[in-house]
C-alpha cells in the first residue's frame, strides 16, 4: 500500500499595512539603524493597528487568501490548527475565532503553543491527521500580533518583533511528496531567559504587574542567542544526516527569522549557500509563528515540485526543531 504523506498544497501570508521603520524606532528608544541592521538584520516590521484587532485577524486574512487562491470552500476544511504566542484571549482559542471569521463551519479548531517553534510543532501535528487518513484538508496557520506584548520602551526587544501570519493547506499525497520527517525538541529549563512574567495562572495580572511591565516579553538576549545558534544548527544538521541529504540535495532552507546571525550560523553548519536561504527578516522582523509560512509564501513562485526543503526554528520554552519536506507542486510562474 502506498504511504499517505501530508503535502502542502498552497500557502498564503498576511501582513498588516503599517510599516514601523528603524528610523521611527530611533524616535522611540535609544537605538540606531546601523546597530539594528548589523546585530539583527531587521530594517522594518509590520504593525497591526486598530481597536480590537488581534492575531485572529491576521490568521483569518491569511486563510481567506489561501482558500480563495485554492478555490476551496471554507465549509470543506476539516481542521484548523493555529500556532500563536499571542492569542486574542487566554480563552477561547484563537483557532476557534479564526474558524468563525473565515466561515469554516465544519472544522474543529485548536491552538498550539510552542513560541517561535509553534508553526513546526503544528505542521508536524497536523501531518499525522493526514497520514493516518483521518482528514483530507487541514490548515495550519501561524499568527502573531507581537506588538501586543512588546514593550516599546525596551530597546533590546522592540527592535526585533513584528506582526504577521501565514497559512498552509495540507492534503494527502501518494506520490512520495510532502512531509518526510520531523525532529522536534524542547527544554523547559530555558524558560527563565524568554517569557512573559505575568498574566498567566502562576501570576495573574494585577495593577502591580502592569505597573512593572510584566505583561510584556522578557528576554535575556545573549543566552537565547547562544542556545538558538547551537540548537537550530544541530537539529538542521541532524535531520539532513538522518535522511542522507547532502547540502547539494537541499533546495531551500526556510529558517525562523529571529536574527540574521542565527540564520547564517545554521546555513553555514548545513553547508548551504546564501542563495538557498529564504530571508525576509529585513522586511518583517520576527513575526514568531508567522515567519516560516510567510517565507514560503514569498518564495512560492521559485519552488519546484520535488524540491527538498528544510524548515528550522528555535524559540521560547526553549523549543526547537526541523522538518524535512518535498515540495508538492509547481507554482504558476
Ligand atoms: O525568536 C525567539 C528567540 N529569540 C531570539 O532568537 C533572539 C536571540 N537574541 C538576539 O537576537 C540578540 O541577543 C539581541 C538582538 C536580542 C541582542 O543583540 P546582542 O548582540 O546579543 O546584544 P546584547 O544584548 O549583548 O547588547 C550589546 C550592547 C549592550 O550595550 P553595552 O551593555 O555593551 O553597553 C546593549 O545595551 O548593545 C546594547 N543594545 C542596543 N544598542 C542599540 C541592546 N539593544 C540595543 C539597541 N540599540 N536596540
Amino acid at each position: 500500500m502506498t504511504k499517505i504523506r501530508a503535502a502542502i498544497t498552497g500557502v498564503q501570508g498576511y501582513v498588516p499595512d503599517y510599516i514601523l521603520t528603524n528610523k521611527e524606532l530611533e524616535t522611540m528608544v535609544d537605538t540606531n539603524d546601523e546597530w539594528i541592521v548589523s546585530r539583527t538584520g531587521v530594517k522594518e516590521r509590520r504593525i497591526l493597528k486598530g481597536e480590537g484587532k488581534g492575531s485572529s485577524d491576521l490568521g483569518a486574512g491569511a486563510i481567506k487568501g489561501l482558500l480563495a487562491k485554492l478555490n476551496i470552500a471554507a465549509e470543506d476544511v476539516d481542521l484548523i490548527i493555529c500556532a500563536t504566542a499571542t492569542p486574542d484571549m487566554i480563552f477561547p482559542s484563537t483557532a476557534c475565532i479564526i474558524a468563525d471569521k473565515v466561515g469554516a463551519k465544519n472544522a474543529f479548531a485548536y491552538d498550539l503553543m510552542a513560541a517561535c517553534s509553534g508553526f513546526l510543532y503544528a505542521l508536524s501535528t497536523a501531518s499525522k491527521f493526514i497520514e493516518t487518513g483521518t482528514y483530507k484538508k487541514v490548515i495550519v496557520v501561524g499568527a502573531d500580533k507581537m506588538s501586543s506584548i512588546v514593550d516599546y520602551t525596551d530597546r533590546a526587544t522592540c527592535i526585533i518583533f513584528g506582526d504577521g501570519a501565514g497559512a498552509v493547506m495540507l492534503e494527502p499525497a501518494e506520490d512520495g511528496l510532502g512531509i518526510q520527517d520531523a525532529i522536534l525538541r524542547s527544554d523547559g529549563s530555558g524558560r527563565e531567559f524568554l517569557h512573559m512574567k505575568a498574566g498567566g495562572s502562576a501570576k495573574p495580572s494585577t495593577h502591580e504587574t502592569v505597573d512593572n511591565k510584566e505583561h510584556f516579553i522578557f528576554q535575556d538576549g545573549q543566552p537565547v542567542f547562544k542556545a538558538a545558534v547551537k540548537n537550530m544548527a544541530n537539529v538542521s544538521e541532524e535531520i539532513m544526516k538522518k535522511n542522507n541529504l547532502s547540502a547539494e540535495d537541499v533546495a531551500w532552507l526556510v529558517p525562523h527569522q529571529a536574527n540574521k546571525r542565527i540564520i547564517d550560523a545554521t546555513a553555514r553548519r548545513m553547508g548551504v549557500g546564501d542563495e538557498k536561504v529564504m530571508l525576509n527578516i529585513e522586511k518583517y522582523g520576527n513575526t514568531t509563528n508567522g515567519t516560516i509560512p510567510i517565507c514560503l509564501w514569498e518564495w512560492e513562485n521559485q519552488l519546484n515540485k520535488g524540491d527538498n526543503i528544510i524548515l528550522a526554528a528555535f524559540g521560547g520554552g526553549f523549543t526547537w526543531g526541523s522538518i524535512y519536506l518535498k515540495w508538492a507542486y509547481d507554482s504558476n510562474k
